[in-house]
């Protein structure tokens, strides 16, 4: 009789446990495959911002390049336009001389304001906030930028 009852204790037993790794494995496969489709429906998770402070005052041309933007200063108002281009992704530069943003990988152009001149690319440059940080003077003292 104790011979029958481990018996079926230990079927018991293997059948929770397989019960189990399949709960398991069912949650797991159920999590791989909603992963992805949860990032197809634009179900992401934001990044938290980052700033950039630049000094002031800019050099007289007006501009200054970092690496993820360039920010521009006429009349006042300040402005950062986004150096990853809109095509494939490749660092644009500001053309002081021709005063446009151009792409070296295929030439796609901009205006300084980000605005689409020439593809390849399709759309403007993206552009962030920027924060004019002035003393108690009222002297600009920086520009912050969000990213
Ligand atoms: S990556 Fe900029 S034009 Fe192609």
């Amino acid at each position: 009789m104790a011979a029958g009852n481990n018996k079926t204790r230990n079927r018991d037993s293997r059948r929770d446990f397989l019960a189990k790794v399949t709960r398991w494995a069912v949650s797991l496969i159920s999590m791989a495959l909603l992963y992805p489709l949860l990032r197809f429906l634009g179900f992401t998770i934001k990044p938290k911002p980052r700033y950039v402070k630049v000094a002031a005052p800019l050099p007289a041309s007006g501009f200054h390049t970092e690496r993820e933007f360039i920010l521009f200063v006429d009349h006042g108002a300040a402005r950062a336009v986004s150096r990853t281009c809109t095509h494939l992704g490749c660092r644009v530069n500001f053309l002081e001389d021709k005063q446009i943003i151009e792409c070296p990988c295929h030439q796609s152009r901009f205006t300084s304001k980000g605005k689409l001149i020439s593809g390849p690319a399709k759309k403007d440059l993206a552009t962030f906030p920027v924060e004019i940080q002035s003393d108690e003077t009222g002297t600009t003292t920086g520009y912050m930028v969000t990213l």
